[in-house]
């Protein structure tokens, strides 16, 4: 159980095999972009990056687990999950909550209209890379092909624990690949050596299993239209501030918009965190650096700081506050 007054460290806390021994080299779970229609507007963004994994970053989603039923003790717990992209997060923390003895309620949110629909649906892909590209994958980030494809012997049991709730959950179904003449063309006309081999399976949730589940398409500035006055035990809003405090450069890079822009947008997300979660309830931020850098990072940390939240889940070297509680009065 986790001694919630202490800031963790990888004593008291010890992180899973997932995220501890090596850096998140690249991405590597699911990386689709939705643009905007024209009447939605996030910042100045035109598109939306929906990147996400089951089981991404899972320790901080373990902490979060652990406190609701150890610490908090709720007989009815409420999670809201911002920027859920298309469900991959939400479900995570379904699985997580499977055998907890409680009312679990959670409700995903995000601003994709397309992310809601394919996370209602409930249907995902694993890839993994074949042949000599496979070792690409030789790394520990927040993949998910463990899910799916490595041999039983080869997993942590962190990892098998995962696999076997996600056994519960999903069902796999046929996979149908969808035509694109780019990699037809690839395949026919480039050398073997230079076409990746990508084999891919599709699996479904099973119904019974996505009932503690609801997915709305909401934006974070509007959060008091779907969420009720300090009604969220935890509030996530993982990887996702960037959307609302940069604008897409060249290569897709982030260029940070300017302070007066910023600065507002990050004191309005806060507003409706604040007004979302109940006393003692949590605030999660993703541990992308983004979310915790630059002015965006700065003004985020001080004006949670101002609404009476304090950090309680640090990253391991103590610079980043990934979980935040809010104090009751
Ligand atoms: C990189 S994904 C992160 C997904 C997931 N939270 C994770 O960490 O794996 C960012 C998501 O934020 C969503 N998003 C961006 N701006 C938003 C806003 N203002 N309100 C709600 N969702 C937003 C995007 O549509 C996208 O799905």
């Amino acid at each position: 159980m986790i001694m919630i007054n202490i800031i963790n460290s990888p004593q008291q806390y010890p992180k899973c095999d997932l995220y501890k021994s090596k850096p998140q080299i690249s991405f590597c779970g699911t990386n689709t972009v939705e643009k905007l229609s024209k009447d939605v507007i996030v910042g100045v963004r035109k598109k939306l990056i929906q990147e996400s994994a089951f089981f991404r970053d899972a320790d901080t989603l373990e902490f979060v687990k652990d406190y609701l039923l150890n610490v908090l003790k709720k007989n009815e717990i409420n999670i809201v999950d911002g920027a859920c992209s298309s469900g991959y997060e939400t479900y995570t923390l379904a699985m997580l909550f499977d055998k907890a003895d409680k009312k679990i309620n959670i409700t995903g949110f995000d601003i994709g209209k397309q992310a809601i629909a394919d996370a209602k649906k409930g249907v995902f892909t694993i890839k993994r890379l074949k042949g000599q590209y496979a070792t690409l994958l030789d790394y520990e980030g927040f993949r998910d092909n463990y899910l799916a494809f490595s041999s039983s012997k080869e997993l942590s049991p962190q990892n098998l624990k995962y696999r076997q709730l996600f056994n519960e959950f999903f069902t796999e179904i046929p996979y149908k690949e969808s035509f694109s003449l780019t990699a037809w063309l690839k395949r026919k006309l480039l050398p073997k050596k230079f076409v990746i081999d990508i084999e891919t399976k599709a699996f479904q949730i099973l119904p019974e299993k996505s009932k503690s589940c609801r997915f709305v398409q909401s934006d974070i500035l509007q959060l008091d239209k779907i969420v009720p006055k300090h009604s969220a035990d935890a509030l996530l809003f993982r990887n996702a501030l960037y959307h609302l405090t940069t604008k897409e450069g060249p290569l897709n890079f982030k260029i940070p918009l300017p302070d007066e822009q910023v600065i507002p947008a990050v004191k309005k997300v806060v507003e409706q965190v604040d007004n979302a979660v109940a006393p003692n309830g949590l605030f999660v931020i993703g541990e992308h650096a983004n979310d915790h850098v630059l002015t965006a990072g700065k003004t985020l940390y001080d004006e949670l700081t101002k609404h009476n939240f304090s950090p309680v889940f640090d990253s391991f070297d103590g610079s980043m506050h990934y979980i935040w509680k809010k104090n009751s009065l």
